[in-house]
């Protein structure tokens, strides 16, 4: 029997006679008009097609006179028996009130597209409410999703350096970005008439005070605090006075190491950062030290790898030498210990300094330095 068939008959003549078939007999009028009513709402009905289409239910439904709702009205309500009465009412009502939806149509023209989905997504499970359904919010969409941020570059590679000297006992120290003159340059052996004084000196705060030019105080620092032995690696923001380009920036990142201790050599200053730059650049990279100066260091080194992208053939990036310059390094100047508080009688200890960001850009082949601090996040979002 189709539905107009049924709506055409009284109850008694569809057989229904006790409350629960009331209640089936209405909730499959329900899923009828459910279902027909989807395709407008899940955008299932070209656009063009809507207004023809709404109307077409609204009068198969609604109409007045031969509408489905008022047939139910006619005969199934007005002619129960009376002992089925208040139940087949209140069936009524609910299906009433579930029709104003029909009205649909009129609604969705001015309901934005996210609360076109809230109409949707509830359609049918609180049919019952009777707040008019663009006004209500459903509470079983999912919430905002807000986008994930990811770890900055520098810092992914920050704590990838952290995390091989960590491996290998050292312990984190850190110190101010704020640094005094003292500290930043006296205790360092770079007196102020030294001439490699000029290569850091650089944004004044005052007389005694600067954004530190490099990570190397927090050495001095750090002995002053723990004394010998002493195995350390000091992570830090750092300041010069350079102009930004594609390789340099006046803020920048760097990472100092520290070891102190009884009988410390270049021997283990070769092994350890030859080992540290296999971990980070991978098994196959060699190291070379050669001869160079920083005040705080004697002897002074310079560690480069073999060229990571041509294998030390020579290339573009290691400008055809087949080297690359990652580190300055040596064994701690007896003053800088000294200035540390620390007997350089007793012991000895060797050190190095390298720029993070620098480490960044050979990992992942970043050729300007200035896109780690533009935050874009169409370059951030890759890692
Ligand atoms: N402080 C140096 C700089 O900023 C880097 C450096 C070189 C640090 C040699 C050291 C070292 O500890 O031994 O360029």
């Amino acid at each position: 029997m189709t539905l107009e068939e049924k709506v055409g008959k009284t109850l008694a003549e569809l057989g229904v006679t006790d409350a629960q078939g009331v209640e089936s007999l209405f909730a499959e009028v329900r899923a009828a008009m459910e279902a027909e009513r989807q395709p407008l709402v899940s955008q299932g009905v070209p656009e063009g097609d809507r207004e023809k289409t709404c109307k077409a239910l609204r009068d198969r439904w609604l109409a007045r006179k031969g509408g489905l709702i008022s047939l139910v009205d006619e005969n199934w309500l007005k002619r129960s028996p009376k002992e089925l009465k208040p139940v087949v009412g209140r069936h009524f009502n609910e299906l009433r009130q579930f029709s104003s939806r029909m009205e649909l149509e009129r609604l969705l023209k001015d309901v934005p597209a996210q609360q076109r989905r809230a109409v949707e997504d509830d359609a049918g499970q609180h049919w019952q409410d009777a707040v008019p359904i663009d006004l209500r919010p459903d509470l079983t969409l999912p919430g905002y999703r807000r986008p994930l941020g990811s770890i900055h570059p520098v810092t992914r590679v920050m704590r990838e350096i952290e995390d091989i000297f960590l491996g290998l006992g050292f312990s984190i120290e850190t110190g101010p970005e704020v640094e005094t003159v003292s500290y930043n340059f006296d205790k360092l052996n770079i007196p102020e008439t030294h001439p490699a004084r000029d290569d850091w000196d650089t944004l004044y705060v005052d007389e005694q005070t600067v954004l530190r030019t490099h990570t190397s105080p927090v050495q001095i620092r750090a002995m002053e605090k723990r004394g010998a032995p002493l195995y350390i690696i000091m992570p830090g923001k750092c300041y010069r006075h350079d102009n930004p380009d594609s390789t340099h920036s006046p803020m920048f990142h760097q990472i100092e190491g520290l070891a102190v201790d009884t009988d410390i050599t270049f021997a283990d200053l070769k092994g350890t950062l030859d080992f540290f730059a296999k971990k980070f650049f991978g098994e196959k990279v060699r190291t070379r030290f050669s001869p160079s100066f920083f005040p705080f260091t004697e002897p002074s080194g310079e560690v480069s790898i073999s060229c990571v992208f041509c294998d030390a053939k020579g290339c573009r990036v290691c400008k055809e030498s087949g080297w690359i310059e990652v580190m300055g390094c040596g064994m701690v100047h007896p003053e800088v210990l000294h200035h540390g508080g620390i007997d350089p009688e007793k012991y000895s200890g060797w050190a190095f300094g390298l720029g993070i960001d620098r480490y960044a850009m050979l990992k992942y082949d970043i050729n300007d330095i200035q896109l780690f601090f533009q935050s874009d996040v169409r370059f951030l979002e890759q890692f």
